[in-house]
């Protein structure tokens, strides 16, 4: 929990000025309300019992003064408080956010998107109750605490020993369960959390929910993921309650004694009937400061819950980072030489890829084809540096891609794969994202050279079309083609395809392909297709099995060698004879077969 304390403060550090003025605020604040306590002593002792009529006119009248400033000061503190929590809520979640568009794109494949979504919402939301409502309270109760402790100590200093030790006892008692307070707390949040992710992929996938008839089956698992978090909430809620009952038990014991002690010391005559009454007054005030500072504590668990989430983010290493003193690619005009590379993911135990060797020189039309789980996307995941190599280099015009800053690199990359993304935004702006600086022209210009400028036109609204959620306002291939004119409006050097045609249906595919092909010459391509008619125009093909290259060479060489790229294209030749195809339609052609 200090943790936390210590990591809001360094927001609220940020607003030091206020902050500060605040807990002057709140210190007069509590100044006031233990006045107005005390203020018993002079009403009883100096006006009633000398029945002095004008002193308590003059009490009441300050008394009196006092309130409207002290009104006055409580609002002007609300109003600053709530900008301030405001805004420290918002620096937190700006933080996150920074710092999740640096984490590497292995790190969103093991996160739900769901659950990510929850910690922005819920756990800050969190830290808003915890910090920014529930602090000033029990501020407020610490301040009159100690002031109060202060007066008690100067009016008699046996009673306020007795207090101090009493309240000392009493804020020690959640301690005890506190630490299993946090624990159920984080778990229920964590459960909350998964419940997110299973909600965001049931409302995504509900496709598949209708056509599998899977309605019962989802509400069935909801229905048991809700009597689990059911049972988190509980235990979290009871621990959390008991924690801020706790001190108030102990402290009416401690009422008890007191009064007890001052009976007997008023008897004796050691202090006034005024005293005792202020004493009371005094202990009530006490307890009320003690409430609301435990009663508080839940939200501060919850906070510090919420919190240890929050940091979990913000902890999550950084994906790769530019090296001090990289320097810029110029504009890819040589090759690309993968060299002796090795590599293994950083969640994997068996290497992926094992000392390929492979030299692209700029302008080829290179095809990686290959069984599934070959290991072509992850020669294109390290040609992006999505991923470091784990041994060999890889050097793009003679320079090793870890001397070079990842913008100059990536700004001359254009990547379409299978999972297309598009934002319910005008399709201008769709295709635009692949460089803001783009103008209408350019953008134009790439969708022509992605053919897909004339359907953009036919539509009633042209480039102002709105896309749709995902992009639903366009067919698969359309999609394919948005996305094939955001990579082009790059101008980039290498365009990257990874088995972007896929989900395609041969003729939509066919079709798309002589767009590409249309585009050689004009930029380095690199594609990863299970689709061979890709190949047979290409100038390098790259035959990949088992995290090596098997074979290199031109279509027409590689068929004539009788290796593993003329199985696969016979294979895929007779599957287009038997039965219904799902496989692509590559007729052998010229292929000698
Ligand atoms: N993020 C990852 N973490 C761990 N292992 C991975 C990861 N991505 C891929 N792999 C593993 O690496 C191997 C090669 O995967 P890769 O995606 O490169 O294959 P691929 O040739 O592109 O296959 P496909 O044609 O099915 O796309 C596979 O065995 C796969 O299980
Ligand atoms: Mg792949």
């Amino acid at each position: 929990m200090r943790e936390m304390f210590i990591s809001i403060a360094r927001y609220a550090g940020r607003y030091r000025t206020t902050v500060f003025l605040l807990f002057g605020g709140l210190i007069l604040e509590s100044l006031y309300d233990v006045g107005v306590r005390y203020s018993m002593k002079f009403v009883i002792d100096k006006a009633v019992v000398e029945g002095d009529m004008p002193a308590l006119m003059l009490i009441l009248a300050a008394l009196g003064v006092g309130a409207v400033l002290f009104n006055f000061v409580v609002i002007a503190c609300d109003f600053y408080w709530a900008r301030i929590g405001g805004r420290i809520v918002n620096d937190i979640r700006l933080d996150m956010f920074g710092h999740l568009q640096s984490l590497p794109v292995g790190f969103y494949r093991r996160q739900s998107a769901g659950d990510l979504t929850a910690r922005f919402n819920a756990d800050v939301g969190q830290i808003e109750n915890g910090m920014v409502l529930a602090f000033p309270m029990a501020m407020a109760g610490l301040v009159e605490i100690v002031t109060t402790l202060a007066l008690m100590l100067f009016v008699h200093p046996i009673l306020a020993g007795i207090a101090a030790v009493g309240i000392l006892f009493s804020l020690m008692m959640p301690r005890i369960v506190q630490g299993k307070a946090l624990d159920a707390s984080f778990v229920l949040r964590r459960e909350e959390g998964r419940m997110m992710g299973f909600l965001q992929e049931n409302l995504g996938g509900q496709s598949v929910i209708k056509a599998y008839s899977l309605e019962n089956h989802a509400s069935k698992d909801f229905s048991n993921r809700l009597d689990e978090l059911l049972t988190k909430l509980a235990r979290a809620n009871f621990l959390s309650y008991l924690v801020s009952r706790l001190p108030s038990l102990t402290f009416l014991m401690l009422q008890l004694v007191v009064l007890g002690v001052g009976g007997w010391l008023t008897i004796n005559g050691r202090i006034t009937v005024g005293d005792l009454v202020a004493y009371q007054a005094l202990l009530i005030g006490l307890n009320s400061a003690i409430h609301n500072l435990t009663w508080m504590i839940p939200s501060f668990i919850d906070a510090t819950a919420g919190w240890q989430r929050i940091r979990e983010i913000l902890d999550e290493p950084m994906g790769i980072q530019d090296k001090p003193g990289a320097r810029d690619l110029s504009r890819f005009n040589q090759a690309i030489e993968v060299e002796k590379v090795s590599f293994r993911y950083p969640t994997s135990e068996i290497p992926t890829l094992n000392k390929v060797d492979l030299k692209i020189n700029a302008g080829e039309y290179v095809v990686f084809v290959g069984r599934s789980g070959a290991g072509k996307s992850s020669i294109i995941n390290l040609i992006l540096r999505f991923y470091e190599v784990t041994e060999g280099k890889i050097t793009v015009d003679g320079q090793d891609l870890r001397d070079v800053t990842m913008s100059s690199l990536r700004s001359q990359i254009g990547l379409v794969s299978q999972e297309i993304t598009i934002f319910d935004a005008p399709v201008k702006d769709n295709i635009r994202l692949g460089a803001l600086d783009a103008s209408d022209d350019d953008v134009i210009a790439a969708a022509k050279a992605a053919e897909i400028h004339d359907l953009i036109m036919s539509l009633p609204e042209g480039y102002d079309t709105m896309a749709g959620t995902s992009g639903a306002r366009f067919s698969g291939g359309e999609r394919q083609r948005i996305a094939l004119a955001r990579a082009l409006v790059r101008k980039p050097a290498i365009l990257v395809l990874d088995e972007f045609s896929s989900a395609l249906d041969p003729t939509t595919e066919a079709e798309i392909l002589q767009t590409i092909v249309k585009l050689k010459g004009t930029c380095t391509i690199l594609s990863v297709t299970h689709r061979l008619t890709m190949a047979e125009t290409a100038d390098k093909v790259v035959v990949m099995r088992a995290g090596r290259i098997v074979e290199l060479g031109a279509h027409e060489e590689l068929i004539s060698r009788k290796g593993e790229y003329s199985r696969l294209w016979k294979r895929a030749a007779s599957e287009e004879k038997g039965g219904p195809a799902n496989e692509p339609a590559p007729t052998p052609g010229n292929s000698g077969e």
